[in-house]
């Protein structure tokens, strides 16, 4: 494997980009996201020196922790979940700024003393600090905290100036349109919109982020991106894992909200919108909600535009696993759906007549994240209805995750005296061309929330426009119970019903 540092395809691509002084504070600060992402990612933020010389971590939950105790805690994450080993003396810079302050997130004298602490700190550091609240909990509290946030006058420090106060809003973001819109409305009372920063990680990976570039800084796709050329589009977000432990939320939840939602949404909006005036995130946001807003109302029902199945006993790399309604915290007679596959038609210039197909579930054959740009078939003039032709449509497909990178479906000819061909593949591959060290997504969320930039972020206006896609879906769903849930094996590609959505065009799933 390269090594990165010195690799001659990374010279010139590390842009330092510097954050202000700032206080982190993390609400939820014992939850399984601190420690799996949140501390490592300022770990390594600090490893690569992007983190501001003044940078203080207060860790903020209800149960009482002494400082040194959750100091502890903060760098075992560190070691366990980390993709690098943990550095004292890089910890050590972190860990002496670090704190923690017990408090209900209900209770307004706990924010007091926060704001006091906060304010205790930029004594010591002589600065005025900004403040970044990273709201990791349960939903059922984001509106406690945002309103006292306002209330004990935290979220209007610095306002107007660049180290105003910022707001991370970990997902589910709602649960369908009305609840998304509460909570935006929530917000707005006291906060102002570039002051939010709405997580969905899937934009963090780099993968994603480099969607961009690919559509936008080459020419050659441009003129092929569109209802001329394009036959279909496919995104897959297939995870191998199931339920596990979180079979709690997941049950209130499904795969809908908690894969299709958002970050599938999103895989689809930066592969449809249309080219941004610049990379400035309002611009981008704008053509991403102008996408969202295309897409026509789904058709819910039986032989609509969607399909739903659970997993049933099967195999997860090679051993036996259960079904989803034997897993640990699952009803019997649960609705939730695993598995999840849409057909959406986009309503404009661009778009009109090519179906993108979407799909995500857990306990499918393999972890994968594509997207596939399927493109027409050629004229069969020449090399058709041969048996020697073996012949695919042309597809770019962008591998989001894991083997990061892109492949061109290509047909070519077969060596030999006659003319035969086959399909081969082209691929750029991540790791191969510039090492396999890529920061975590949260890593590049983190740091861009504390810059103030909020390109890979989620705007208001995008979140309902997602959720007024999806909610009559839920809606219907809801109604129907088990009526119509599909089943597939754990292990395999998903259920009958979503051959169904790509049949009609006489399309197949791709099984990447
Ligand atoms: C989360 C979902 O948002 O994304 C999880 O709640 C899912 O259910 C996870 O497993 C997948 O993320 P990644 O980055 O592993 O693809």
């Amino acid at each position: 494997m390269p090594d990165p540092q010195r690799h001659p395809f990374l010279q010139g691509l590390s842009k330092h980009r510097g954050a202000p002084p700032t206080v982190i504070v993390i609400f939820g600060a014992s939850g399984d996201l601190t420690a799996r992402k949140l501390i490592p990612a300022i770990y390594n933020l600090s490893h690569d020196n992007l983190l501001p010389p003044d940078f203080y971590l207060i860790g903020f939950g209800r149960k009482p922790v002494p400082d040194e105790e959750f100091r502890g805690h903060a760098g075992a994450a560190i070691r366990e979940f980390s993709r690098r080993d943990l550095q004292p003396e890089v910890w050590s810079r972190v860990a002496r700024n670090t704190f923690y302050l017990a408090g209900g997130y209900e209770e307004r004298a706990a924010y007091d003393r926060l704001h006091a602490l906060i304010q205790k700190l930029e004594t010591q550091a002589g600065r005025e600090l900004q403040s970044l609240f990273y709201v990791s909990t349960p939903p059922s509290v984001f509106r406690p905290i945002i309103e006292n946030l306002g209330a004990a006058g935290l979220a209007s420090r610095h306002l107007g100036t660049p180290i105003q106060s910022k707001v991370i809003i970990e997902k589910p973001f709602g649960r369908d349109l009305a609840s998304a819109r509460e909570l935006n409305r929530v917000i707005a009372g006291v906060f102002q919109e570039s002051q939010v920063f709405r997580i969905d990680h899937y934009l963090g990976k780099e993968t994603v982020q480099d969607l961009l570039v690919q559509r936008f800084a080459n020419a050659i796709f441009e003129p092929l991106w569109n209802r001329n050329y394009v036959e279909c589009v496919q995104i897959t977000v297939a995870e191998e894992v199931g339920v596990g432990t979180r079979g709690g939320y997941y049950e209130q939840s499904g795969c809908l909200r908690d894969m299709i939602q958002n970050h599938t949404m999103q895989l689809l909006a930066l592969t449809a919108m249309e080219p941004p005036v610049s990379l400035d995130p309002e611009a981008i946001r704008d053509e991403k909600v102008k996408l969202l807003k295309a897409i026509q109302p789904l058709a819910p029902g039986d032989g609509g535009d969607v399909a739903r199945a659970q997993y049933a006993a099967g195999l997860a790399g090679g051993q036996p696993v259960p079904g989803y309604l034997e897993e640990a915290g699952i009803s019997p007679r649960s609705a939730t759906e695993t598995f999840a596959a849409l057909r959406i038609a986009i309503n404009n210039w661009r778009w009109e007549g090519v179906p993108f197909y979407l799909r995500s579930g857990k306990r499918m054959a393999r972890r994968v994240t594509e997207i596939a740009i399927q493109f027409k078939c050629p004229p069969g003039t020449l090399f058709a209805g041969a048996e020697q032709y073996n012949l695919a449509a042309n597809t770019l497909a962008f591998q989001i995750q894991p083997d990061e990178g892109s492949t061109v479906l290509l047909n070519a000819k077969i060596p030999g005296l006659e003319t035969r061909t086959q399909p081969v593949k082209m691929h750029f591959r991540y790791a191969t061309t510039f090492g396999s060290n890529t920061p975590e997504a949260y890593e590049r969320l983190v740091l861009d929330a504390m810059i103030g930039d909020g390109t890979l972020f989620i705007r208001g206006d995008e979140t309902e426009a997602s959720w007024r896609l999806i909610t009559p879906v839920l809606e219907h769903w809801q109604e129907r119970q088990r009526e119509g849930l599909d089943a597939y094996p754990a292990g395999s590609w998903g259920p009958k019903a979503a051959e169904a959505l790509v049949a009609p065009r006489g399309h197949e799933w791709r099984k990447p």
